[in-house]
């Protein structure tokens, strides 16, 4: 199909993309809008075509978020590849990629951020306490600017899911936002743009960790123990070789607060480990526990 291996139009402007949407929305199109912050692999792509099934036209923001990382972390060495990502979104048939420069999101005098509690609390806020106020802010930028009905998140980055959720019902943002199950490598491996800073070894280790959610998951859905469960999955992952265990944790899969397996809501196993330098996360859902 030519339309797909045609380029992608790239807007720049709050006004440019502002106009693009609007004549979509004129013509009764609807728009479904993928944040991300490039370096794209198959789960941004498989968000892309999730998109494409519920809307006729599809968005992609490619924006690395300076408000959203430390002083301390990897804005600064965060993967970018800006030709790559145009060339994959083409080859899926995005209609639009939007990526404007640092200064058009937040130009000179720029002041002001979003205050997130509630999904927010804990688990990645509690080890990065300034992310999820800088994604926060930047989602509700990027929802004013490109107005889509949908916006599309992985749950790969579960809380960020659950605080996108939490701002969208909080503010009374008009549009829906779509959860897309995580995107994995045979062995179990998340994708994610930080796994090419893995060396070889590290690699091999790395599915350690959705091994060790899986098999907390399965032993909680059978009866057991959270805080047992738990314990060993930590130990497990260290003897694999990862350097250092952020969390691993057993929470309610909507408010990420609290969860009792007698409680009948959806629960989740979310974790965040250190290999070397690199720090990843991931999180299963626990299957409803036998009684
Ligand atoms: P980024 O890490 O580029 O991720 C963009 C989107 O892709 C997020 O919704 C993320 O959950 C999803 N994603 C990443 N890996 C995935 C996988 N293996 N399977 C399925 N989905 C996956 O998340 C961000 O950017 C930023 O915080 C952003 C929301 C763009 C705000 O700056």
């Amino acid at each position: 199909m030519a339309s797909r291996t045609r380029n992608v139009k790239t807007l720049r402007t709050v006004k440019d993309i502002r106009k693009a949407v609007q004549l979509w929305r004129k013509a009764g199109e609807p728009v479904a809008l993928v944040p991300t912050m490039g370096a794209l692999h198959n789960g941004h792509l498989t968000l892309v075509r999730a998109a494409q099934a519920k809307a006729k036209r599809v968005v992609v923001s490619i924006f690395v978020n300076p408000t959203q990382f430390a002083p301390t972390e990897d804005l600064a060495r965060y993967p970018r590849d800006e030709a790559g990502d145009l060339a994959k979104l083409a080859s899926v048939g995005a209609d639009l990629v939007w990526a404007p420069e640092p200064a058009e999101m937040y130009p000179e005098g720029y002041a002001t951020m979003i205050d997130v509690k509630g999904a927010a609390l804990g688990l990645e806020g509690e080890f990065r306490p300034h992310h999820f106020g800088g994604v926060a802010t930047v989602c509700c930028k990027l929802f004013s600017q490109v107005t889509p009905d949908y916006a599309l998140f992985g749950e790969k980055d579960f809380q960020q899911l659950a605080v996108v959720r939490q701002m969208v019902r909080d503010l009374n943002l008009p549009l829906a936002i779509v959860g897309v199950p995580t995107v994995r490598e045979a062995d179990g491996l998340a994708l994610s743009s930080r796994n090419r800073y893995l060396g070889p070894e590290e690699r091999a280790i790395a599915p350690a960790l959705n091994a060790a959610l899986l098999t907390v998951a399965e032993k909680i859905a059978g009866g057991g123990r959270a805080g047992v469960a738990v314990k060993s999955a930590i130990t497990a992952v260290e003897r694999a070789g990862f350097t250092k265990v952020d969390y691993i944790a057993v929470r309610d899969a909507e408010t990420l607060g609290e969860w009792k397996p007698s409680s009948g809501r959806p629960g989740r196993v979310l974790a965040a480990a250190w290999l070397g330098r690199t720090r990843l996360i991931d999180n299963v859902p626990i299957a409803a526990v036998k009684s």
